[in-house]
């Protein structure tokens, strides 16, 4: 390489050193290389050289292309790692920085409720089981001792599927009734579960929560029914509860009571509401699963989860379990 070469290359390789981005680095290739670049005339100019000149000349200049091509393209190199750690840089994640909070879920105040009414009768020596939420007419009515157009079936109100055999269960008493079909006794369950009826007010609700009992063994009495439903209400509120046993009819019982509790409804004063229904066995049921009535006895029971929930947390409106507004529900978790 002669002088001008030398020149022209530390000019050339000065400004592609200092090309700041791909779009400035082009335009130099395009005034060196490009069809009317630098080194491209100089190229064409070859032609109007004397032989013998030519052939050096030739090989500086051609020296001076590869020279030149290599810096560009080192240069091109560079600036598209430096464009890439520039990113990479701007779109760091700082897995080290807090996390904006994120809010912790809570279980259902129902949920929580039949949850602990489980544990309650665990210790009580229940096991608890589960029955289908869509019933035929025989285990939601006619097992339980209430036969077709028997006037109890408009105690509750009942919906059916549109294949008229079939209907949402209207409590949890047909578990029972499944249950007593597959085991021999003594049997001692309790079956939580949803129950439907046309039925909607401040204490009632098309969609609620019962949890039903039964225990059938040899000898079993009204004397224990009472006993052990007292015992549950005063572990499930933790004091002594007043419990008012008030007789009552269901066709599955014998003699059968509904279950009544204190309660301050902001409203109306202190009052009495029912939280379960309960009874001895009739013996039309247990014939009903061909369990011997004359060996065995049983007692039943069936408690509303919503109305238990009510209570123990001073909720004054059934309805507020369902709306699912999270400012409710966030003060159970
Ligand atoms: C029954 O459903 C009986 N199967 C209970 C039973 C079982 C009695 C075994 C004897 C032996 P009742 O319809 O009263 O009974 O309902 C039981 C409880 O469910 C009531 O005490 C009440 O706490 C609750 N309950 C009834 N209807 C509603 C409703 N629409 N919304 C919320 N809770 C309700
Ligand atoms: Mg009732």
């Amino acid at each position: 390489m002669d002088d001008t070469e030398d020149t022209l290359l530390t000019q050339a390789g000065a400004d592609i050193a200092a090309a700041a981005d791909v779009v400035q680095l082009e335009a130099l290739r395009v005034a060196l290389l490009g069809r009317k670049g630098r080194i491209t005339e100089r190229l064409k100019a070859l032609g109007g050289l004397a032989p013998e000149e030519r052939r050096s000349a030739g090989q500086r200049i051609n020296q001076l292309k590869v020279e030149v091509t290599q810096r560009l393209e080192t240069r091109r190199t560079e600036l598209a790692t430096q464009g890439l750690n520039a990113r990479l840089l701007r779109e760091r994640i700082d897995t080290t920085l807090p996390a904006r909070g994120q809010p912790v879920g809570g279980l259902h105040p129902i949920t929580r409720t039949i949850q602990r009414i489980e544990s309650i009768f665990r210790i009580l020596g229940f096991e608890s089981v589960q029955g289908p939420e869509i019933e035929d007419d025989w285990h939601n009515f006619q097992a339980l001792n209430i036969p077709e157009s028997h006037p109890a079936r408009e105690m509750q109100d009942t919906f059916y599927l549109l294949n008229g055999a079939q209907l949402l269960r209207t409590h949890t008493s047909p578990v029972q009734i499944r249950t007593m079909q597959e085991r021999k006794p003594p049997i001692r369950i309790i079956c939580p579960g949803r129950v439907y009826r046309v039925d909607f007010d401040r204490t009632h609700s098309p969609m609620f929560h019962q949890v039903e009992g039964l225990y059938v063994a040899e000898n079993v009495s009204l004397a224990e029914l009472k006993y052990d439903i007292q015992q549950f209400l005063s572990m499930f509120f933790e004091r002594d509860i007043k419990a008012l046993f008030r007789p009552s009819y269901f066709p599955f019982v014998e003699p059968g009571a509904d279950v009544h509790i204190r309660w301050n409804d902001p409203t109306k004063g202190e009052r009495w509401l029912e939280v379960l229904g309960c009874g001895i066995v009739h013996p039309n049921v247990l014939k009903a699963v061909g369990i011997d009535s004359e060996r065995y006895t049983g007692y039943a029971f069936g408690m509303g989860v919503e109305r238990l929930a009510m209570l123990r947390y001073g909720v004054d409106d059934l309805r507020l379990f369902f709306d699912n507004d999270l400012r409710f529900l966030e003060q159970f978790a």
